[in-house]
């Protein structure tokens, strides 16, 4: 089945099952290997892209439930939360294997485009979900209080 989705701006076209999860599509298929592979049952947030502008787990979409829709992997996030994000995150150093920190970014940057002024608790609670072996949470949470205030300037 040919499936019609919109990445990172681009208008894509896939033969592939319906039932195929995104995540697999666009790191095997469209060769996108930012987006990362965790648990696959939508437990740690490693996969997390954003459709529609909304962060989603890859991971247990169906690719077939996306004609149309607009996908934004961590190749194709753009915009000033995401370059608050992505300076912040640097800033701070972060990362430490990198594994889950893409997922880490796409959560937190869809955050602060709803939210622009979120309050420390806020932070925590939308950040819980993303899981990051390393541990990184006081680094993440750090780096996502100083990408909310540079926006706020
Ligand atoms: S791989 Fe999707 S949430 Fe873990
Ligand atoms: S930085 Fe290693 S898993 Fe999060």
């Amino acid at each position: 089945m040919s499936i019609s989705i919109r990445i990172n701006g681009n208008q894509q076209e896939v033969r592939v099952d319906p039932e195929k999860p995104l995540l697999w599509v666009i790191r095997d298929d469209l060769r996108l290997t930012g987006t990362k592979y965790g648990c696959g049952v939508a437990q740690c947030g490693a996969c997390t892209v954003l459709i529609d502008g909304v962060a989603q787990r890859s991971c247990i979409t169906p690719v077939g439930t996306l004609n149309g829709a607009e996908v934004t992997t961590i190749e194709g996030i753009d915009g000033p939360e995401a370059a608050a994000v992505k300076a912040a995150w640097t800033d701070v150093e972060v990362a430490q294997c990198g594994y889950c920190q893409s997922g880490q970014v796409m959560t937190a940057t869809a955050f602060l485009r709803d939210v622009p002024n979120p309050t420390d608790e806020e932070i925590v609670d939308v950040m819980t979900d993303n899981l990051c072996r390393c541990a990184t949470y006081t680094r993440i949470r750090s780096a996502l209080r100083q990408a909310a205030d540079a926006l706020e300037g």
